[in-house]
């Protein structure tokens, strides 16, 4: 199927997706949202890529929200149906068994903000701008939002960006813990795909299986997170990388994962 508005490219064991509405800065909405799920299944089912780097075409936005054109006349159930499809494709991301690293300039607002957080690693410039802008548009945040965002930052910041609006410059965002690092404009495709292939250089299924450990544990009491992680850490052990990863430790050589 031909997609119009969501690129995606691959390198070695890396993927790139642009989310790519330029004029519109990369607004999302239903179709971009429905691409960005087919494309969700490529990556799932592509055997041979370990990470993906997300990011916006154009130089002036990561995601610039939902499409608020879209939105304008909608009646109850189509903003409920709006809301539920956005939520399905950005749990997917969450939950896709490979790291996403959100690669963010300029504009990552209300669905942009949220598409940010439903990736496992943010890196931003300097110039980007967040914020959860909708109670200006007389909404609620609606592709998880008011519920992801107090876990990135705690309730009080949560709240105060949700009920103000306000827009944050990416040293802020650091500060509060809402992206991971900031470099150069420049340099931002380059640092991002070079963590995705550091990711990737290292057993992809243990790789898989931390994800999958720290994202259930993250949502349950610490006993029951801490039986997810022996889980994971068990079933390292039937896997052909920790052999290879431990072995060639041991025999002081280069590793050379096989993901199996
Ligand atoms: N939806 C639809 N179109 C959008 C858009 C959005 N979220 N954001 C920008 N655009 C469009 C503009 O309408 C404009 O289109 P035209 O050229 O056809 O007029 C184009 O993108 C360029 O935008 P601007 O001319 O406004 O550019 P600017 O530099 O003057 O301002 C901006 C940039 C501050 C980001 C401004 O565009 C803006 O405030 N955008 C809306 C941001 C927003 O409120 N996002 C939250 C949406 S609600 C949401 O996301 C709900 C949810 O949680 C699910």
């Amino acid at each position: 199927m031909e997609l119009k508005n969501v690129i995606l490219e691959k390198e070695g064991n890396i993927a790139i997706v642009t989310i790519n509405r330029p004029k519109a800065l990369n607004a999302l909405n239903s179709e971009t949202l429905k691409e960005l799920d087919i494309i969700v299944d490529e990556l799932e089912n592509d055997e041979s890529i370990y990470a993906v780097v997300l990011t916006g075409a154009g130089e002036k936005a990561f995601v610039a929200g939902a499409d608020i054109t879209e939105m304008k006349d909608l009646t109850t159930i189509e903003g409920r149906k709006f809301s539920v499809l956005g939520n399905k494709v950005f749990r997917r991301i969450e939950n896709l068994e490979k790291p996403v690293i959100a690669a963010i300039h300029g504009f990552a607002l209300g669905g942009g903000c949220e598409l940010a957080m439903a990736c496992d690693i943010r890196i931003a410039t300097e110039k980007a701008k967040f914020a959860q802008p909708e109670v200006g548009l007389g909404i609620t945040p609606g592709f998880g939002g008011t519920q992801r965002l107090a876990r990135h930052v705690g309730l009080g910041i949560a709240k105060e960006m949700i009920f103000t609006g306000r827009m944050m410059k990416s040293d802020e965002a650091l500060r509060i813990g809402l992206i991971n690092k900031i470099v150069e404009v420049e340099k931002l495709m380059e640092e991002a795909k070079a963590m995705a292939n550091l990711i990737a250089s290292n057993a992809p299924i243990a790789v898989t299986l931390s994800k999958v450990a720290i994202n259930r544990g993250m949502q349950c009491d610490i006993d029951t997170a801490l039986m997810y992680e022996a889980e994971a850490f068990g079933q390292c052990f039937s896997t052909e990388d920790q052999k290879e990863g431990m072995s060639a430790f041991v025999e002081k050589r280069d590793k050379n994962f096989q993901n199996k």
